[in-house]
């Protein structure tokens, strides 16, 4: 546990190349331009890295769990934005189908997404269904061979780009979470559209919008488990998802600590490295010791969900402690860097536009503390 396996090391070594060979250079650029990186996605998908966990016979690299936490660090590191990309791909598209698809849903729509071939996207937020995720608006009806959605999710990852999207609806918006079902949606479909597209304050290269469905048909194929199986279904998601948003937490309070340290060491004042003054020791020893905890949480977590235990309260308090880590990193970096880190010129004002999402979504803090504290309390 506190040391990796060689074939962990191995890994995250080929993660750390790619990230800092192909993707760290360009990162500055797309946060300027909001370009969506299709040549690293592909590249991310010709290494496995799309879907990390999947089984081969399905098109997945076979991994486990803490290989893809330990990869993701990695690409977010260099760049936190392409690692959202594919955290939603592995977390919240292959994962429930990989555990809840039917052997032709799998094959179907598992294999080309977990491959690279295929991008997807996680359609459970609303309007007024985002905390309070089983305040579900999005209806559906059963009509013959196909089940009728209609409604708009909202600050969807990849839903731009996105061509396979796992989706919820209810059958019954006065039983809330109860009347929840689970679908596979193809972007092709008709009356499936992709709304207002958000401008965001960082992880800018992402794209995330609106969806929006309009007497849209799903094959009753498509359904993920049975009727009113769905709730189940994005929550035990949503649990893997932010070991995820914890392992990308992670990459950019390392990638800001590294700053920090290189900066101190360089930056003269009064005659000497500011690295010499104990202001700036005891911000680099605080996060240096959150950042060690935020880890071991996190591989933790992901050990746990390998294990296919329900492991929420190891998920919350992995992606707490990791996302708070990651802000209190590129503050503090920030802080060390001085007026320059205030610029644009520099990397950490970036980190610390980056980080700001990782207290947000997936659940933001406050929803963390209420699933840890609900699994003591019950
Ligand atoms: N695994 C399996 N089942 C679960 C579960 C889990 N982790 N969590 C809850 N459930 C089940 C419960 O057992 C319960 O089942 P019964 O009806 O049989 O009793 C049911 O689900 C309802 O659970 P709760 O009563 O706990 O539900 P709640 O309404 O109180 O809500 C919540 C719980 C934790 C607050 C939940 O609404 C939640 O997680 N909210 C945050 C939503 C969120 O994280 N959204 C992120 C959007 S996706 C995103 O950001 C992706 C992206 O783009 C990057």
């Amino acid at each position: 546990m506190f040391e990796l396996s060689e074939e962990h090391t191995m890994i995250r070594d080929m993660a750390r190349d790619f990230a800092r060979g192909e993707i760290m250079p360009g990162a500055a650029e797309r946060d300027k331009t909001h370009r969506f990186p299709a040549e690293i996605v592909a590249q991310l998908g010709e290494l496995g890295f799309m879907g990390m966990f999947v089984d081969p016979d399905y098109g997945g690299a076979g991994m486990d769990v803490l290989a893809y936490v330990i990869a993701l660090e990695e690409i977010c590191y260099a760049d936190a934005g392409v690692g959202v990309i594919m955290s939603v791909n592995n977390s919240l598209v292959c994962w429930p189908l990989m555990t809840f698809g039917s052997h032709e849903q799998k094959l179907k729509y598992l294999a080309p997404l977990a491959s690279g071939e295929k991008l997807g996207a996680y359609a459970l937020t609303e309007p007024e269904a985002g905390s309070d995720a089983g305040a579900q608006k999005t209806r559906v009806f059963k009509d013959g061979d196909d089940y009728v959605l209609d409604g708009t999710k909202m600050w969807i990852t990849n839903g731009p780009q996105a061509e396979t999207i796992v989706t919820y609806a209810n059958l019954d918006v006065a039983e809330r979470h109860r009347g929840v079902c689970a679908f596979i949606v193809e972007h092709d479909y008709a009356g499936f559209a992709v709304g207002k597209v958000e401008e965001k304050l960082g992880i800018a290269c992402s794209g995330t919008s609106e969806l929006v469905y309009t007497d849209m048909r799903v094959p009753a194929e498509n359904m993920i488990l049975n009727e009113r199986e769905g709730f189940k279904v994005a929550m035990a998601t949503l649990d893997g998802g932010r070991i995820g948003i914890a392992a990308q937490a992670l990459g950019i309070a390392q990638r800001a600590f590294d700053l920090a340290v290189s900066y101190a060491k360089e930056r003269h004042t009064f005659g000497k490295p500011i690295a010499s003054k104990q202001a700036i020791q005891w911000m680099i020893a605080d996060m240096a010791c959150r950042i060690e905890s935020a880890r071991l949480m996190t591989h933790k977590a992901a050990v746990l969900k390998g294990e296919g235990k329900r492991a929420s309260r190891a998920c919350s308090m992995a992606k707490l402690l990791a996302s708070e880590t990651a802000n209190f990193c590129a503050d503090k970096a920030l802080q060390i860097h001085g007026g320059y880190g205030y610029s644009k010129e520099y990397e950490v004002e970036r980190l610390f536009r980056d980080a700001r999402i990782t207290t947000l979504y997936e659940g933001t803090s406050e929803i963390q503390r209420l699933v840890i504290a609900r699994s003591y309390l019950a």
